[in-house]
C-alpha cells in the first residue's frame, strides 16, 4: 500500500488576510464544506490503496490538524511536529525517515501538498497507479499539469522520453522561473507544471537528499531519531531540526536529481496558492466576478470580492481582489497576486 505523507506546515501568506499565521489556508474552507486539508485527507482515505496517512506540520498547527482529522473521521499513522518551519525539503526528509522506521525498507510514500483542489476521478487514480509503479522502479516521481499561462509560482518540467509504466523521464526541472523565462518555456512547448504531489521510495528520496542536500538529511534524520512521542503527536528534536537549511524539495532535490520521472496528469488540478487562482477556479458570474459573502457590486468586472463578516460594496473596478476578513482588508490587482506574500512580510516587520 501507498503511505500518504501530507505536508500541512506552510504559511499560505499569499492568501492573506483569509489565510492567517494562526490558521493558514490549508485549514480554511474556500469552497464546499471541507477545508483544503480535509479534502486532502479524503483523497487518501481509500484503505484498500492507502495506509493511514502521516501528517507533517508545525507545532503551532497541531490542534487544527488533530481536530480536522477527527471531524473528517480518519485515523492517522502519526502527526509529526516541526519545532520551526524549515520548508518542504526537511519535512519530506523527516517524513521519509519516519515512514522507514514505521513501515520498513520497502516503504513507498506519496507526498501531498494540502493546498490543492483536485477532482479525484478515474484519471487521478490511473495517474497514481502509474506513479506507484514508477516509484517502485526507483524513480522520484511527480505529476505534470498542462500549463495554461506563464505562471511564475510553479515548477516547470521539460518532459523527456517515455518510461515503461507510462511515465516520462525529466529533461529539466526549473522551480519558479521569472516571468520572461516562464514565457519562453511556455512558447517552446514540451513543458508541464510540477503538481507539487510526489511519489517516492522512502529509501530513494532519503538517499537523494543525502547526496544533494546532506545538511537537510542529517538534521531531519537526527530529529526523527531523537523525536519524542506522546499519544497524539511526535515532536521532532528541536536542536537537530533547527540545523536544517530552509529549502524546498523542489530546489533541493527535484531541480538537481538525475532520477526524476513525470506522470502526465489529465485530472483537474488547481493550486489554491494565490487570489488569481481562487478567482479562476471560482464560479464567475456574467461580469466575470467571483463573490463570497454579503457583497454589492456596481460597474465592476473580472474581480474577486470576498467578505466573511461585513457588507462589502465595490464600484467601478476591474481585475481586482477585495478581500475582507474579520479584522483586515486587502485590496490589490489580481495580476499582482503573487506579491501578496511580500506585502505580508512587510506588514509583519512593520508591527
Ligand atoms: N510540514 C511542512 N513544513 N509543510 C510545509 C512547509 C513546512 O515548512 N512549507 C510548506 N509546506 C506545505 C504547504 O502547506 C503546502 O501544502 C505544501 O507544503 C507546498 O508548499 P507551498 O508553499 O504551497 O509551495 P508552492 O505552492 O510555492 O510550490 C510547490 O507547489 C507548486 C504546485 O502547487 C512546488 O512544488 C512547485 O514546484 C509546484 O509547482
Ligand atoms: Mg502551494
Amino acid at each position: 500500500k501507498i503511505i500518504p505523507v501530507i505536508m500541512a506546515g506552510g504559511k499560505g501568506t499569499r492568501l492573506w488576510p483569509l489565510s492567517r499565521a494562526s490558521a493558514p489556508k490549508q485549514f480554511i474552507q474556500f469552497v464546499g464544506d471541507r477545508t483544503l486539508f480535509q479534502a486532502t485527507l479524503e483523497r487518501v482515505s481509500d484503505s484498500t490503496a492507502y495506509e493511514a496517512p502521516i501528517v507533517i506540520t508545525n507545532e503551532d498547527f497541531r490542534f487544527l490538524v488533530a481536530e480536522q482529522a477527527r471531524e473528517f473521521g480518519i485515523e492517522l499513522s502519526g502527526v509529526l511536529l516541526e519545532p520551526s518551519a524549515r520548508n518542504t525539503a526537511p519535512a519530506v526528509a523527516a517524513a521519509a525517515a519516519y515512514a522507514l522506521k514505521k513501515f520498513g525498507d520497502g516503504a513507498t510514500i506519496q507526498v501531498l501538498a494540502s493546498d490543492h483542489e483536485i477532482i479525484a476521478d478515474e484519471h487521478y487514480t490511473k495517474a497514481i497507479q502509474v506513479a506507484y509503479k514508477t516509484a517502485r522502479a526507483g524513480k522520484l516521481v511527480t505529476f505534470g499539469i498542462a500549463p495554461t499561462e506563464p505562471a511564475t509560482g510553479y515548477g516547470y518540467i521539460e518532459v523527456g522520453a517515455s518510461l515503461p509504466a507510462g511515465a516520462n523521464s525529466v529533461k529539466r526541472f526549473v522551480e519558479k522561473p521569472d516571468a520572461a523565462n516562464a514565457k519562453k518555456m511556455l512558447d517552446a512547448g514540451g513543458f508541464v507544471w510540477n503538481s507539487g504531489i510526489f511519489m517516492f521510495g522512502a529509501q530513494q528520496v532519503l538517499e537523494e537528499i543525502r547526496e544533494l542536500a546532506p545538511a537537510v538529511a542529517t538534521a531531519a534524520v537526527e530529529a526523527i531519531e531523537k523525536a519524542k512521542g506522546d499519544l497524539d503527536f511526535i515532536r521532532l528534536d528541536a536542536e537537530a531540526f533547527d540545523k536544517a537549511p530552509n529549502i524546498s524539495i523542489d530546489y533541493a532535490v527535484m531541480e538537481k536529481t538525475k532520477n526524476a520521472a513525470v506522470v502526465p496528469a489529465s485530472f483537474t488540478w488547481s493550486d489554491m496558492g494565490s487570489w488569481d487562482a481562487v478567482w479562476k477556479l471560482g464560479s464567475q458570474d456574467a461580469s466575470g466576478n467571483v463573490v463570497l459573502g454579503e457583497t454589492t457590486l456596481i460597474d465592476t468586472r473580472n474581480s474577486l470580492v470576498f467578505s466573511r463578516h461585513s457588507h462589502l460594496a465595490v464600484q467601478g473596478l476591474e481585475g481586482v481582489a477585495v478581500i475582507a476578513s474579520e479584522d483586515a482588508v486587502y485590496v490589490g490587482r489580481l495580476e499582482d497576486s503573487q506579491n501578496v506574500g511580500a506585502l505580508v512580510k512587510h506588514l509583519a516587520s512593520a508591527k
